[in-house]
């Protein structure tokens, strides 16, 4: 079966061109102006944008967490995530402590396996570093093709590891080719001050927010930096928010480590404003929380500068009937909001409609930089012969309305209720096959396929 996309602009990281696009056996094979060759399906991509499948490498489907599971599972998530142009999404596995991070997996291959409708891959959270744990990293990253390695400095008492876990796992991991990311604020001041508020009765969303201090933040991203770069080993902070978190970040990077940072869409684009509305404000309960109009402001400077390589979601939904577990304690909302379907449409109408990033900027943070960091490029990442031809075509004018009634995502509110957009994903191709094409998947779940990542020291 040979696919021939006709007369799109091929945005890359790097290019901006109109060309045709031949794909066969799931793979771009030749790329070139008016292509004359046969092909069994032509689609004619006239005056729309051809941009690689999105990547959000920050998302936790059917995930155990805070007494409930978020309630995309592999299917819906994966699905939804094709109608917004993602293609490949990395999920996190969450060792529980006392247990080894194979039986870890297992449990996630048992709500995963033959699911998928979209490409997907693994974190792995390390909840509980010891010798047995250090034992299985080789393997991992050898054998699983899972060569990244997630931390919690805080969720105290539940996923937080100390500095001494961290250090250990950092110099393991950075033994085998591999990556640590990291939720990095301050557990126990956040622990501290969730206390503090609710021993003087404040139980409202909005201490949730004051409960996470900017601090926290700057504080652990800077501890997590200088960790880092003592044993060597590449550092992604994941879901960072704020000023002081990336100032501690250019300080570090002085030192010319291998330290990425991560944002979110919703932080570049919401704010704490939301947290005042009594408990409506729930639905961004996350954590680290929404921060300030000034905080926006650093992250897309961040993004322009290079310090900040993706743009993900940390897509985490709970129906509103879960978000109730918290309505007269704050430290009992279940932590996230969805947002998977979104992403690429919200960044493009926010970000390169109204001037903040370039198109090709568009296409690094939403897809290239995450290939690379964990390990898939140029498998993924690229509109580039030999890559899967996993592509977006994109109506660059389309406007539409952001809704819970329209999405597709198991979540029965929106975090972007009424949002206008400009940017539409009109067709999707996962490894050259049409995914979503008119607001239609014609994928079924067992489609998306695992994959293996390489080594990050292959393409970083
Ligand atoms: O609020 C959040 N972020 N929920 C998901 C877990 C995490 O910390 O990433
Ligand atoms: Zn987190
Ligand atoms: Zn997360």
């Amino acid at each position: 079966m040979r696919t021939l996309i006709k007369n799109g602009r091929i945005i890359t990281a790097a290019d901006n061109y109109v060309a045709d696009v031949l794909i066969e056996n799931e793979k771009v094979i030749a790329i070139g102006f008016q292509l004359d060759v046969t092909a069994d399906k032509i689609i004619d991509a006239t005056g729309k944008l051809l941009m690689p499948g999105g990547i959000d490498p920050h998302v936790h489907l059917d995930m155990p967490f805070m007494g409930t599971y978020s309630s995309d599972n592999y299917e819906t998530g994966t699905r939804a995530a094709l109608y917004g142009g993602t293609t490949t999404v990395i999920d996190f596995i969450l060792q529980k402590q006392g247990n080894s991070l194979q039986s870890a997996l297992e449990e996630w291959k048992g709500r995963s396996d033959n699911n998928c409708v979209g490409d997907y891959s693994f974190h792995m959270a390390v909840t509980d570093f010891n010798d047995n744990t250090k034992n299985e990293i080789k393997h991992f990253i050898e054998e699983e093709g899972i060569t990244s390695f997630k931390t919690f400095m805080a969720y105290k008492g539940a996923l937080m590891v100390d500095d001494r876990q961290m250090i250990g796992l950092m110099q393991e991991v950075k033994k085998h080719g591999g990556l640590i990311n990291v939720h990095a604020t301050n557990g126990d001041m956040i622990d501290y001050l969730i206390a503090k508020h609710k021993a003087e009765g404040k139980m409202a969303p909005l201490y949730h927010y004051l409960s996470q201090p900017e601090i926290t933040e700057a504080e652990a991203s800077g501890r997590f930096a200088d960790m880092a770069s003592y044993t060597g080993c590449p550092g992604y902070i994941v879901h960072l928010t704020c000023e002081g978190a990336l100032n501690a970040v250019r300080n570090a990077t002085r030192r010319n480590q291998k330290l990425f940072v991560e944002t979110c869409i919703q932080y570049l684009i919401l704010d704490a404003s939301l947290y005042e509305n009594n408990f409506e404000g729930a639905k961004w309960v996350m954590s680290p929380p929404l921060r300030e109009k000034k905080d926006q402001e650093t992250l897309w400077a961040g993004l322009n500068q290079g310090l900040v390589q993706v743009v993900a979601t940390d897509h985490c939904p709970f129906m509103w009937e879960q978000k109730l577990m918290g309505k007269d304690d704050f430290s009992k909302i279940p932590n996230g909001h969805p947002a998977i379907e979104n992403r690429m449409e919200l960044l493009f109408s926010e970000g390169v409609n109204k001037g903040k990033i370039t198109l090709n900027k568009y296409v690094e943070v939403t897809s290239t930089n995450a290939a690379k960091i964990f390990g898939m490029f140029p498998k993924k990442g690229t509109i580039a012969i030999g890559s899967d031809a996993d592509i977006v075509i994109f109506d660059p004018e389309e406007k539409h309305t952001l809704s819970a009634a329209s999405h597709h995502m198991n979540v029965d509110y929106s975090g972007y209720e009424g949002w206008e957009v400009k940017g539409k994903v009109k067709t999707v191709l996962l490894r050259g096959k049409v995914a979503i094409d008119n607001n239609q998947c014609f994928v079924d779940k067992g489609y998306g396929q695992f994959i293996k990542r390489n080594k990050v020291s292959q393409t970083i």
